[in-house]
């Protein structure tokens, strides 16, 4: 298999970073199919510890609340179909900038990788979660590429795209500007641009990326 077979004997890991609706889950989805490797969406750990709190009415600026809702995330919790709401949203980024919660999710994300290979995505995979992952992709597109994606996808009303650029925005900021695991890309990740590639051009690019690193064509080649 080219999962533990390519460029010697390490499982694939592929780590892939990013901001916001820069298309990071949809690669990383077509990735783990191509590659027959478990597939781990970071931000939804952040968002089921949010909605934890949330659920049980506590404050999101509360750092022991969220480090005890990290501590007691189950797998069932990144199941629910709630996770994706404005408030959920709000209340991801502020768990996300708490050293408890991220420390209470690290042995987690390492552990899920580090079984068979995987392919993680989120905002600091690269740089602390998996700094040894052989494959690093840092997939980045304008603010209004991205805007106009994410307005795309909700089907929304065309008044709606500058608040959700807006929103994009204030999340990048936030992202990048906190003190713990801020988003940036780690000194060896490959950076791609989406901006103006589709999501069949963007897997080409990243497959092009990952054979010259040593990993061939997908499952069952070398
Ligand atoms: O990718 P997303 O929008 O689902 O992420 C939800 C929140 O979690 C967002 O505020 C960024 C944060 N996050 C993070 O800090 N580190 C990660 N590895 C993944 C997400």
């Amino acid at each position: 298999m080219s999962t533990d077979g390519g460029a010697g004997a390490k499982p694939l890991i592929i780590a892939i970073d990013g901001p916001a609706a820069a298309g990071k889950g949809t690669l990383a989805r077509r990735l783990a199919a191509h590659f027959g490797l478990p597939y781990l969406d970071t931000g939804l750990l952040y968002r089921a510890v949010a909605r934890r709190v949330l659920d049980a009415g506590r404050d999101p600026a509360d750092q022991e609340a969220a480090a005890a809702a990290a501590r007691a995330l189950t797998a069932g919790d990144l199941g629910r179909d709630d996770l994706r709401t404005a408030a959920v949203d709000r209340a991801a980024s502020m768990v996300a900038g708490q050293a408890l919660v991220r420390a209470a999710l690290l042995a987690f994300q390492r552990r899920f990788a580090q079984r068979e290979g995987a392919v993680l995505d989120g905002r600091d995979i690269g740089t602390v979660v998996l700094p040894e992952a052989p494959v690093k992709l840092f997939v980045t597109a304008t603010l209004a590429a991205r805007a106009a994606r994410r307005w795309r996808e909700r089907g929304a009303d065309p008044a709606d795209l500058a608040a959700i650029t807006a929103d994009l925005a204030a999340r990048d900021a936030d992202d990048a500007a906190r003190a713990i695991a801020p988003l940036r890309p780690a000194a060896d990740a490959v950076m791609l641009d989406s901006s103006a590639l589709d999501a069949d051009e963007v897997f080409a690019a990243a497959l092009a990326i990952i054979a010259r690193r040593g990993w061939g064509c997908g499952r069952g080649s070398r």
